[in-house]
């Protein structure tokens, strides 16, 4: 059947125009009643789709770029890093003159920058003033499981708790925390908790160029300036506010002198940012996980939810845009077509250029793999007791905490393969480690990868397939899901054990 007939078939006459049908109170939520698999989880919360939005022009636009906060360190031990991040709801201003409450750590949109050196011991305590459970997960990092925000560790609301973890040689890069209790991940990030954090080396090839910052998140607020609960379509296609923001500004303008390094994150719920800087290139030098080997210059670059990017950028004097250019991940049902955005204003202010050493950095040789693993992203709509029901499945089944779908043995090397069995884009992401993709296949063709990188979140469009290498070099529980967080939270998500 195609698409546009199943969509029809499932949905019946109505299709999805109609936002607030209560059929999609049915939207399965990790596996409701009815099916054998999943953990039982309360029903979705769901707005109305028609609620009115405030215009984009209801934030300022063009100001100077923000500086991301810093936590300070509150350790006297030297190669210690200790802090305390405070979630928690608060009214903060974002339209002049209106009140938003936010849910944000240390009252900061974006969350605080945490700052480590490759062999430092982090301890960061946690305290949840949230009135629900929360957990803060370290996207990316090589931490133990026990210290990784499971959504088994949650920490309760009002509760609070340590993390801690050293970081090992070899694990500079650009990360992201967050949110990750069962259920609540989508609403905690799109209410405003995410933070950042960068693992610097101490022998960086890149050290002397100044760094800039670009956090870009998502913002909805209805007219009222109140952050609204997901709807239908965005339990469907993952949530996209009217505001794509940089460092919680709307097109920022950022100033470029010499050369300079950029670490860009796409710490939004569901958009895609197909970033680009028209009229020139784009140097990229480094991934999720830190430099790549070699500088590699592109014409625009494509960051799923949850990827990272580090940028060289340099140049002749003058005035260009950073766009984030239309993408189409095939959402599902009546939605807006795709549009250009322009996320900020950049700002030569002289010729500027790169002078980049041949070689960032070298990864060490690939490791033949010894176990192989096959993992199957799917969306399925079903008719359950006279309601339409979607599900977002990982090898056929609805996440379950309790259950463990794959084990790993601690350290081995090995080739999984990732298919999205689905009509639309799905970012692949998993806990604990950097994996390197070796090759995609999409009708039939398989593509190497232009550049070996250390990634923990790959997008795959709908029938493509990727095969990645992979170690876990700590025992326990991680999750790999899908990083559009509402296809998370309703069960595109599942569990290797590493013994
Ligand atoms: Cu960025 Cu499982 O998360
Ligand atoms: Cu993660
Ligand atoms: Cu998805």
């Amino acid at each position: 059947m195609n698409r546009r007939h199943f969509l029809h078939a499932a949905l019946g006459s109505a299709g999805l125009a109609l936002a607030s049908n209560p059929l999609w109170a049915a939207i399965n939520h990790g596996g409701h009643a009815g099916h054998a698999s999943g953990t039982p989880a309360m029903p979705l919360k769901m707005a109305p789709g028609n609620i009115s939005l405030l215009p984009v022009n209801a934030l300022p636009a063009g100001q100077p770029h923000a500086i991301l906060f810093r936590l300070p360190n509150l350790s006297s031990k030297p190669a210690v890093v200790a802090a305390t991040i405070t979630a928690e709801p608060y009214e903060a201003e974002l339209i002049p003159g209106k009140k938003t409450v936010v849910w944000a750590y240390n009252r900061s949109i974006p969350g605080p920058l945490i700052e480590a050196f490759e062999g430092d011991t982090v301890e960061i305590r946690f305290v949840n003033k949230l009135t629900q459970a929360s957990t803060v997960h370290w996207h990316g990092m090589p931490v133990p499981a026990d210290q990784d925000g499971n959504p088994q560790d949650a920490v309760p609301a009002g509760g609070e708790r340590l993390y801690r973890f050293s970081l090992p040689v070899g694990s500079a890069g650009t990360y992201w925390y967050h949110p990750h209790p069962h259920g609540d991940t989508s609403e905690q990030v799109y209410r405003g908790l995410a933070g950042l954090f960068i693992v610097r080396a101490k022998n960086d090839v890149l050290a002397h160029l100044p760094e800039q910052h670009l956090v870009i998140s998502d913002l909805r607020l209805a007219s009222d300036a109140s952050i609204p609960d997901n709807n239908m379509n965005d339990w469907m296609n993952g949530r996209e506010g009217q505001f794509a923001l940089v460092n919680g500004q709307r097109e920022p303008v950022i100033t470029v002198g010499e050369a300079q390094r950029w670490r860009i994150w796409n710490a939004c719920s569901a958009r895609y940012l197909r970033l680009a800087i028209p009229g020139r290139k784009i140097i990229l030098a480094g991934s999720d996980g830190g430099l790549l080997e070699r500088a590699q210059e592109v014409s625009e670059l494509l960051l799923a939810p949850g990827e990272r990017a580090e940028w060289i950028v340099a140049g002749p004097a003058g005035a260009v845009s950073l766009m984030a250019l239309a993408y189409d991940r095939s959402k599902m049902g009546k939605v807006a077509p795709e549009q250009d955005i322009r996320l900020a204003s950049i700002q030569f202010s002289q010729d500027s250029a790169a002078k980049l050493p041949e070689r960032l950095r070298t990864l060490p040789p690939r490791i033949k793999p010894v176990a192989k693993k096959r993992v199957v992203f799917s969306e399925i709509m079903s008719m359950e007791g006279g309601q339409h029901s979607m599900q977002f499945l990982v090898n056929g089944k609805s996440y379950d905490m309790q259950r463990v779908d794959l084990t790993s043995r601690l350290g081995d090397t090995e080739l999984w393969e990732i298919v999205n069995d689905s009509h639309m884009d799905h970012p692949f992401h998993i806990h604990g480690t950097q994996f390197e993709v070796l090759d995609t296949t999409l009708k039939g063709k398989t593509t190497p990868a232009s550049w070996r990188a250390n990634k923990d979140t790959f997008n795959l469009k709908p029938n493509q397939s990727a095969r990645i290498l992979i170690t876990q070099k700590h025992r326990g529980l991680r999750m790999y899901h899908c990083h559009i967080l509402e296809h998370e939270g309703q069960g595109m998500m599942g569990q290797v054990l590493v013994k």
